[in-house]
């Protein structure tokens, strides 16, 4: 798969291939005259008594090597419409394999200014597939050539790629297998980032166990794999002003440990370590953008097996704040890891907020399914920030009740508390409730629950189906519009 886009200063008349030419919601095409040739006017205007104008995409096939395809676009289009209509463009036309297409940008009104590049953006995402391993690949090339003068700023440009690249980086990542993306392997992965300018960190298990990040490593002692803290830090000013922290989950494998899963669909668990992707994908984006703000993610990669050396239940363990923690349910094992990464991150960077991002509970879907992440969080500020940016980029969130009165729920009688609750309902809360414990300081915090959005079995708006990449963009957004 490849979608190929390129910017030329041509006009538009005579380009050789497939014209894209944008017109109104009503297809008054008058206004194309100046745009093609007299006798392909005449042609499409004679067709277009024929065709169906409640679709927002029409072809017209001039000859056998020429397409002219009119994409209607209403005055107020937003940007995420624009991007959808892209993503439909893509599917009208990705079964042609091999196609070439002239944009030309000077159909569209000078007010829509974003248009071309929302929806170019929209088709690429859109376009990503994963055939790492087929040994026939699809050979689906579409080549892009926007023309005229109402496009995209080459600062756009880049921005579009970043988060394009982010994006797809965090895809990579989820669509791995867990025979393939182990923390060993995940950690080295994440040494390349230091060429976009990143500063990695790497805390294997030595480092760990000095630490005192037993609540993490707790969760790993069961795989012959590694367990790992990797910090990335990306510092934008010069300054030493503090930093956004983003936090993940980064749990390879989630086999639910000695409280094994049951076998149905224990193979969606290759994606548990999404959103510790996301955190990856986002650091990408803000390093390829150059993004004028101080940031580090910090994720906890671990794999989650029974074994001899298993975690039990009902062991205790001692967690990087000192608090101690009951293990009823090797199943509840993102909490653990959040745990410690959240503590160790709070006390290390003195971040101006923390968002965390992990596949934390199934009661989330339960919830919300897939239209919405889960947010808990103390502040509300960053909360309405957090929705705002996610109503903009389409990858939404809805706010769900943190209270000390689920608190009792996850007191235990042997330690300081137990990582589930026994009584059963409000799951996500009370994992959430739990994570609470380990910001020590009232830092601003978010915890978005993302179960749901991880993965898509059939496909949504700007994804074919699987690996979503949902966070990159909203967290993205959350940046651009209100620390930037
Ligand atoms: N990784 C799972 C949550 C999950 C479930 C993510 C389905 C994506 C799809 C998590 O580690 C887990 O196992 N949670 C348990 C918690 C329970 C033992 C309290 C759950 O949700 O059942
Ligand atoms: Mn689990
Ligand atoms: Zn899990």
């Amino acid at each position: 798969m490849t979608v190929q886009i390129n910017y030329k200063n041509i006009g538009s008349k005579n380009v050789k291939g497939n014209l894209v030419l944008f017109v109104d919601e009503k297809f008054s095409i008058s206004s194309l005259k100046k745009h093609v040739s007299s006798s392909e006017y005449s042609f499409i205007s004679d067709l277009l008594k024929t065709k169906d104008l409640k679709k927002k995409i029409i072809t017209f096939d001039l000859n056998s090597e020429k397409k002219i395809i009119l994409v209607s676009i209403k005055k107020n289009l937003s940007n995420s419409e624009a991007e959808n209509l892209g993503a439909k463009f893509y599917d009208q036309f990705k079964d042609l394999k091999q196609s070439k297409y002239n944009l030309n940008s000077d159909t569209i009104p000078i007010e829509l200014k974003n248009i071309i590049g929302c929806f170019l953006h929209g088709l690429k995402l859109k376009s990503y597939i994963f055939d790492k391993y087929k040994t026939k690949k699809n050979k689906i090339n579409i080549q892009i050539i926007v023309t005229g003068k109402n496009k995209t700023s080459s600062k756009d440009q880049i921005k579009f790629r970043a988060l394009e690249e982010g994006t797809f980086y965090t895809r990579d990542l989820v669509s791995e297998p867990g025979n393939i993306l182990h923390p060993d392997e995940y950690a080295k992965r994440l040494n390349s980032l230091r060429k976009v300018g990143i500063r990695v960190n790497i805390y294997d298990e030595k480092k760990l166990k000095k630490l005192g990040m037993n609540t993490l490593l707790g969760v790993g002692q069961g795989s012959i794999r590694g367990s790992y803290l990797v910090t990335m830090e990306w510092n934008g000013l010069n300054n030493k002003s503090k930093p956004l922290a983003f936090v993940g989950k980064g749990v390879c494998f989630d086999t639910g440990g000695i409280s094994l899963k049951p076998a149905k669909f224990m193979e969606d668990m290759t994606y548990d370590m999404a959103g510790s992707a996301v955190v990856v994908g986002l650091m990408k984006s803000l390093a390829l953008r150059k993004a004028k703000i101080n940031a580090v993610g910090v994720v906890g990669l671990v794999e989650n097996m029974p074994g001899g050396n298993a975690q039990r239940p009902g062991d205790i363990v001692k967690s990087y704040s000192g608090k101690t923690v009951e293990i009823l349910n090797t199943d509840a094992e993102g909490r653990l890891v959040l745990a410690d990464a959240l503590t160790y991150t709070e006390q290390k960077f003195k971040p101006k907020f923390i968002v965390d991002l992990a596949t934390l509970t199934g009661a989330i879907i339960v919830s919300l399914g897939s239209e919405y992440a889960g947010l808990f969080s103390n502040d509300d500020k960053l909360s309405k920030q957090i929705i705002n940016a996610g109503k903009n980029v389409e990858e939404k969130v809805w706010r769900m009740p943190l209270s000390k009165n689920y608190d009792k729920l996850i007191d235990s009688k042997n330690a300081d508390m137990q990582n589930i609750n026994y009584v059963g309902g409000a799951g996500s809360t009370t994992a959430a409730q739990f994570l609470q414990r380990f910001i020590l300081n009232k830092t601003p915090w978010a915890h978005l629950d993302i179960a749901g959005m991880a993965f898509s079995k059939y496909g949504g708006a700007l994804n074919s189906g699987g690996a979503t990449g949902y966070g990159v963009r909203l967290l993205n957004k959350l940046i651009e519009d209100y620390y930037e």
